[in-house]
């Protein structure tokens, strides 16, 4: 328990901080009368222990089942009242006990409905104790939001309804117990093993760890679905029921929810895992199907390092240890000569800054790539990491010009030159020594044949809104100039460190994107308004602003006004010069394009492959 508990401390402090002023202490003093008031105390252990003339500093803490964080402070911290005899309803006194952590009101005979909004009342509980009363009515979906959850029992006492599935977005639940109550429905799928016995005595729960649900699954739900066309006359109860079973599941068990087709495809590959996976470099031993499922965990969910509009990435661990990445990309539409003759293409590609295909493997409709792995993860997760470690700005820096040089290089030396498509923070790859790699690219053309950028801008679910250049939304024309918009959405993420579709820094009142905001703060000359304060301030706020100002030109409006990949590149390796990152000398030559640049001669409908 003792790693469970500083983060409840913490926001009890921050809580605190807030609520001092207006005499916490007071407040749980009322909590304490308010529930002596409300409950009724047959064996008078309250009456008689709970005395409030008393009025000196601390003194709740005597009390019969009261313990406080300290002596002398009238601060409750948990509440042990099992077995007092009491009766009577949940006692909405609590909301003033507001740094309560326990509860335990067990073994009383207390009843009625529990408040449907009892997570504002306890919002910092780690244990909830209710068991062997008689209380009733459905057990409240607001207790998912008791977020410091580590045990919730309810035993023996007379809930009904289903146990809320959105108890199971609890982090910290370690265990739960409902058995004996009134309980029906399917048991939401926990993410730690119960025993069978915290779940008996409910005449209609059903599923892990009980026997499994009669009902329940696809198949009924297609049924549902037609004998609801036949009937015909509860359609619209139907339709409605359909959505909000579709809504939660996606909600709940989003995972869940892309493993089914998922296991479903890998089932189907099962009978071709002879199939050979073909590659591109002879020092990597043949491999087959099997072995890349083998190495996948057959494709498990745990190993999926990647998802995005292209498809998802899975961390292979080959037996001599090494590891390997691979992508299964999203339906594409390609022939297997097609697909094999851009693979061909891809597979040649090769740059320092670049993620190499090393090889593929095509099974019935199934395409499978597969790359090396970049041991340090996306740009993204390094921008907004969980643990708070912010990545210094000499690093910052040298990622932006790596992931530029490799950019510059598939728009202007590549031959055939290659547009990426979906440049975001999320296709920049890290090295173990944090060398930036660029991933993805020349995959957006092998999806759909229409490579409608539309859909992009409209499926936010892909990360990639926020990043299409606004000539997407009236043209179907990819071009360079829409790449170096999205790199430039980039830069902007790593000096700002906000996200591309959410400002954190700007007032509450804008609701616009990153590159929305920018431009606010650039045309009220408020431009340094957007750097990360974490790097203000410590020598190079020059350096800033000059990335910030070359951000800025990529992500201007008119595509024509903004530099082109090998300028960018250029402009950033000039900030960036007294740092020496690079140490090899691999010329980056900008091959003369025919005028106008490259923008013309790509459609979407085609494609990349330029010649000159
Ligand atoms: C009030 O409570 C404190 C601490 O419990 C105790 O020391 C003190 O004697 C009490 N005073 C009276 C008047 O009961
Ligand atoms: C909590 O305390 C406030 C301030 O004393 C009081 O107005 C309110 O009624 C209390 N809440 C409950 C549920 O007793
Ligand atoms: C619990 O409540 C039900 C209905 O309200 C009542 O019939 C029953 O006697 C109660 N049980 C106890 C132990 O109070
Ligand atoms: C949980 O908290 C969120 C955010 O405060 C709120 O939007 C939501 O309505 C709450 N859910 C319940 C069931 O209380």
């Amino acid at each position: 328990m003792g790693i469970r508990w500083p983060a409840v401390l913490l926001q009890i402090v921050v809580w605190s901080l807030f609520n001092g002023r207006y005499n916490a202490s007071q407040l749980d003093v009322e909590c304490l009368k308010s529930i002596k008031q409300s409950v009724k105390d047959p064996n008078g252990i309250l009456k008689y222990s709970w005395n409030f003339e008393n009025h000196s500093e601390g003194f709740i803490c005597g009390f019969n089942g009261v313990d406080c964080w300290h002596i002398a402070e009238n601060k409750v911290l948990s509440l042990r009242l099992s077995n007092f005899g009491l009766e009577g309803q949940f006692p909405p006194g609590l909301e003033n006990c507001t740094s309560l952590t326990g509860l335990d009101l067990s073994n009383n005979r207390l009843n009625g409905p529990l408040p449907s909004d009892i997570s504002k009342m306890i919002p910092f509980v780690t244990n909830i104790d209710l068991s062997y009363n008689n209380f009733t009515g459905e057990i409240p979906v607001s207790l998912s939001n008791c977020s410091y959850l580590n045990a919730i029992n309810l035993q023996h006492n007379g809930f009904t309804g289903a146990v809320p599935w959105q108890l199971t977005s609890l982090g910290r639940l370690t265990n739960i117990n409902v058995a004996d109550n009134q309980l029906s429905g399917p048991i939401p799928a926990f993410k730690f093993s119960i025993g069978s016995a915290n779940f008996a005595n409910n005449p209609g729960l059903c599923g892990v760890p009980l026997q499994p649900c009669k009902g329940h699954g696809k198949k009924d739900k297609i049924g549902v679905v037609i004998g609801a066309a036949v009937a015909g006359v509860v359609v619209a109860i139907l339709v409605v029921a359909v959505i909000v079973f579709v809504c939660l599941r996606r909600v709940s068990v989003k995972k869940k929810e892309r493993d089914l087709p998922e296991n479903k495809w890998v089932r189907n590959l099962k009978v071709l895992k002879g199939v050979k996976v073909s590659m591109f470099e002879n020092s990597i031993s043949k491999m087959k199907l099997s072995d890349l499922m083998a190495a996948t965990d057959d494709f498990s969910k745990d190993n999926i390092i990647g998802t995005g509009r292209t498809g998802t990435s899975y961390k292979a661990k080959l037996p001599d240890g090494s590891f390997l990445a691979v992508r299964r990309l999203q339906n594409s539409q390609h022939s297997e000569s097609q697909f094999e003759a851009e693979m061909a293409t891809l597979g040649s590609v090769r740059n320092r800054n670049l993620v190499p295909l090393l090889g593929f493997c095509i099974a019935k409709k199934e395409r499978l790539l597969v790359y090396k792995h970049m041991p340090k993860g996306n740009l993204y997760n390094l921008l907004h990491p969980t643990d708070g470690k912010l990545l210094d700005w000499s690093l910052r820096l040298r990622i932006a010009i790596g992931a530029a040089k490799g950019l510059a290089w598939l728009h202007h030396t590549c031959n055939p030159r290659i547009l990426h498509r979906n440049v975001s923070s999320k296709c920049i790859l890290l090295d173990y020594d944090y060398e930036p790699k660029i991933s993805d690219f020349g995959l957006a053309r092998l999806m759909n044949p229409v490579d409608t950028h539309l859909s992009t801008s409209v499926n936010g679910e892909f990360g990639d809104l926020g990043y299409v250049a606004p000539e997407y939304g009236r043209t179907l024309v990819a071009t360079t100039k829409g790449d170096v918009y999205s790199f430039g959405v980039v830069l902007l993420e790593l000096v700002t460190c906000e996200r591309p579709t959410h400002v954190l820094n700007a007032p509450g009142s804008f609701k616009g994107s990153l590159v929305e905001w920018i431009t606010y703060l650039s045309t009220n000359s408020l431009l340094q308004d957007a750097i990360d304060k974490s790097l203000i301030g410590k020598g190079y706020d020059s350096e800033l602003l000059q990335v910030l100002k070359i951000a800025v030109s990529c992500v201007l409006s008119a595509p024509k006004e903004r530099p082109t990949m090998f300028e960018v590149y250029q402009l950033l390796r000039a900030v960036g010069e007294k740092y020496h990152f690079s140490a090899d000398n691999d010329l980056l030559v900008q091959v003369p394009s025919p005028e106008g640049d490259l923008d013309e001669l790509i459609v979407a409908t085609d494609g990349v492959k330029t010649d000159e």
